[in-house]
């Protein structure tokens, strides 16, 4: 394969490295703080490239370790921090290069897959921080995470050290934490004995812990102390004197700060493991603290958790002649699809962990990027958001992990609209589908699941009542109503007088109708196929009877029943998803769907993605609320809101238009973006949002990690461009690739079999011939093997 560069998004910070399988940042002064996540969904955090960030146990709401100062100066404070001090001259410094700002004479930070290494050298002393969480199982009484801290005197004399590390914890209720200061402020209390400071308050058994794997020479426990009267973290006064309280924390805020002296021989390394965790049951943490204080249990640890995320990432790898476009494949698009299935919207650096909770909508389609390798992970997220529906077919918008409760979200602020939205529920039929045409587990319809006011029934019934959610709910013209909102949190058109409809949810059910058709065909339900197949047929003619504007589709009606997203119109003249969607819905006939997206293509793509609307609102607008807030250019108002230029890469290569596909995947491929000045986020996710032509920051990103953009992008690049997706009765391999590759290579886990698909393009077109194992086979599905094959070798020839 030509012209593989060695470095994928090469730029003014970092790049990353594809041997290592990290990104690594080579300056501390990101444009914002570049995150990572430690812990694989329960306990865990963010860690910034300058070790901010902070820790949580399965609900950063509900059980919050250590705190973080979102949106504060300085940003990203505070963290998981050791200073170290040289006893003989006073001197002090931070290897991860804050919270002090000394500069070090050498700065890295590598982020992989759930953990970070910050190594910074100074004036001969070389020194380095890996952060992570071991695997542990489900019901861990006392899980933890570790800072392993290594230094090394680089110099040629003996050197005389103090370190001192730094976290700040929280009350368990994070909201408690920050808004009841004096209640929570005279509850929450520390000490440290034998080495260990333990947190927590006389009511609950909770503790958090933090340890060493050496005996501390001192320790502080209460926040004050350490930082000393007006001054902050550059220079606490317990590092500046080099004196430790060796005090409780009776009340206020309590930091995990134990002490250290290395003594440090020329060339001398010395390793301290910090421990740090929750836990119920006292008992226990004198076993993990012993536990980690062992190197080999520590080495092994970090052994067990990179072979877990090897393991993750070794189900589906590709190599095609785009090096950005395989790291994104290969790693950080998996990556991030694993921490989207993880924490939804919930926590992030842009989200706080205190609101919101995981979304169904989100949630629901998180699953999608994740089936092909942890489908009973998949499987369990859908099960619990199928908890979260109601008898009438409707869903919660949203849950909180831990407690399961479900709430309505933003709809919660408007009572007097509708408390439901049009399109959650239909994810969830989107998804099963997808994880039975993955797994073939047909047996995951006859589940019983509750529901929150009805008892259980089966996944199949589930759907039933979701599709009659929406049937029982259609506005004037068959569409279905527009709930609160639908995919577009800020579309807020519904109020209640029955007329607001959402043209964009009616392609989504209709393509929720073709999978439940296709379904139905599967196991045997002709008459069920034949219903879905007319449910689509008749929502299909209703939009193309009452929503083609000419050119494009439209949006939605309003509660007047007045139509948005049509030509002419001062704002919101043309919205770019009805027009993909009538593609991925199957609703616009050939001529329509070839003129709906290249409507969008010629009004709303740019160099950096392709705007969701044009032109923004400038001012409020009852009519859409919602969108109509922000300024013009940003987030859904006008802005590239990248979870749906995903799905205008699906519909171009649907329609197999390899060229376009790959240029809208390129266009808003993080690691293709190498100017960080100008784009400020992480270059190994996918942002939320990119702000648009008609914002003073076009081609800014904001809301880094927590986005639709990386399941969908995943299915996007994999299933349309790469063309390999799972069927009901086989792997089909048909790409729309673009024309300039002259082929790609894949390796692709599927039903317990390795695929080994070779791609190559003797011809202009999307033709595809194939053959298996050296067997020429009609069409592009691949036949199943016999149960236990463990490979098939698939060549194929596109022409
Ligand atoms: C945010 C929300 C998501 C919504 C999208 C578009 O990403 O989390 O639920 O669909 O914005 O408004």
């Amino acid at each position: 394969m030509t012209d593989v560069k060695a470095r994928p998004g090469s730029n003014a910070y970092g790049y990353f490295d594809v041997a290592a399988r990290e990104y690594v940042i080579t300056r501390p002064d990101t444009p914002t703080p570049w995150l990572n996540y430690i812990g694989e969904g329960r306990y865990g955090g963010i860690v910034s490239n300058t070790g901010g960030g902070f820790s949580f146990d399965r609900d950063p709401r509900n059980r919050r370790v250590s705190r973080y100062r979102y949106n504060a100066i300085p940003v990203d404070q505070p963290g998981r921090y050791v200073y170290l001090r040289d006893q003989e001259t006073g001197e002090f410094w931070s290897p991860t290069a804050r919270p002090t700002r000394v500069e070090l004479d050498s700065y890295e930070c590598r982020h992989g897959t759930a953990y970070t290494r910050i190594s910074g050298s100074f004036e001969g002393i070389a020194a380095e921080i890996l952060y992570f969480v071991p695997l542990s199982p489900v019901d861990e009484p006392a899980p933890c995470e570790l800072w392993v801290l290594k230094v090394r005197n680089d110099g040629s004399t003996p050197r005389k050290l103090r370190s001192f590390s730094y976290v700040e914890f929280s009350l368990a209720d994070a909201n408690n934490d920050l808004n009841n200061l004096d209640w929570a402020q005279h509850i929450v209390f520390s000490s440290c004995e034998d080495g260990v400071i333990r947190v927590g308050t006389k009511f609950n058994p909770l503790n958090y812990f933090f340890a060493s794997s050496e005996t501390p020479t001192g320790y502080t426990c209460d926040r004050e102390d350490f930082v000393g009267r007006g001054r902050d973290l550059t220079d606490p006064i317990v590092v500046e004197t080099g004196t430790p309280s060796n005090a409780p924390s009776p009340r206020g805020n309590s930091v995990g700060s134990l002490t250290h002296d290395l003594d440090l021989a020329p060339g001398e390394e010395r390793q301290i493991v910090f421990i740090m965790g929750a836990t119920e049951r006292a008992a226990e943490i004198g076993r993990v603290v012993a536990r980690y204080s062992q190197p080999a249990e520590v080495a092994s640890a970090f052994q067990a958790l990179r072979d877990d995320w090897d393991a993750y990432l070794s189900r589906f790898t590709v190599e095609t002649p785009d090096a950005d476009t395989n790291a994104m494949i290969n790693f950080w698009n998996q990556v991030q699809c694993r921490t989207t299935l993880y924490w939804s919207r919930f926590v992030s650096g842009y989200e706080t962990g205190l609101g919101r909770g995981m979304g169904t909508r989100d949630s629901g389609q998180d699953t999608l990027g994740t089936m092909h390798t942890v489908p009973e992970h998949a499987r369990r997220m859908l099960t619990t958001i199928w908890t979260m529906q109601f008898a009438d077919g409707h869903t919660w918008h949203q849950f909180f992990p831990l407690t399961l409760e479900g709430g309505p979200g933003l709809a919660g602020e408007y009572p007097k609209w509708p408390q439901w939205f049009s399109d959650d529920h239909l994810w969830l039929i989107i998804s099963v589908c997808a994880y039975l045409r993955e797994t073939g587990s047909l047996d995951y319809l006859d589940q019983k699941v509750a529901y929150v006011d009805h008892a259980e029934e089966s996944v199949w019934e589930h759907m039933l009542r979701a599709v009659d959610f929406t049937l029982s709910h259609l506005g004037p013209h068959g569409l279905p109503r527009s709930g609160f909102s639908d995919w577009n949190d800020t579309l807020d058109v519904d109020h209640g007088s029955g007329k607001a409809e959402s043209v964009w949810t009616a392609m989504q059910f209709c393509k929720a109708m073709l999978d439940l058709a296709e379904l139905s065909e599967k196991i045997d339900r002709p008459a069920d196929a034949a219903r879905f197949a007319g449910l689509h047929e008749t929502m299909a003619a209703a939009i193309n009877e009452h929503a083609w504007d000419g050119a494009w589709y439209m949006r939605s009606f309003d509660d007047d029943g007045l139509p948005i997203g049509i030509a002419g119109a001062a704002h919101h003249a043309i919205d770019l998803i009805p027009q993909s969607w009538s593609v991925l819905g199957k609703v616009a006939p050939p001529a329509r769907a070839e003129q709906a997206m290249a409507s969008a293509d010629e009004k709303l793509n740019t160099r950096y993605g392709i705007a969701l609307m044009w032109p923004p609102y400038d001012g409020a607008d009852p009519r859409v609320a919602g969108m109509a807030t922000y300024v013009p250019g940003a987030k859904e108002n006008g802005g590239i809101f990248c979870h749906a230029n995903a799905w205008s890469i699906v519909a171009a290569a649907m329609l197999g238009h390899g060229d376009q596909a790959y240029k809208y995947y390129r266009q808003i491929l993080p690691l293709a973006r190498t100017d960080s000045d100008l784009y400020k986020v992480e270059p190994y996710t996918y942002p939320q949002n990119i702000c648009g032509p008609a914002h003073p920051s076009f081609g800014m990103a904001r809301n880094a990690w927590l986005t639709g953009t990386a399941s969908w992008t995943f299915v996007a690049a994999t299933q349309w461009i790469l063309g390999i997706r799972p069927t009901y009765d086989g792997l089909r391999v048909a790409p729309a690739m673009p024309s300039g590759w002259q082929g790609f290579k894949a390796h692709r886990e599927y039903r317990g079999t390795a695929y080994e698909i070779s791609v190559r393009r003797e011809g202009p077109g999307n033709t595809v011939a194939m053959i298996v194992d050296g067997v020429a086979v009609p069409g592009d599905v691949v036949p199943p093997p016999p149960p236990g094959t463990a490979a098939v070798i698939v060549e194929v020839v596109v022409a």
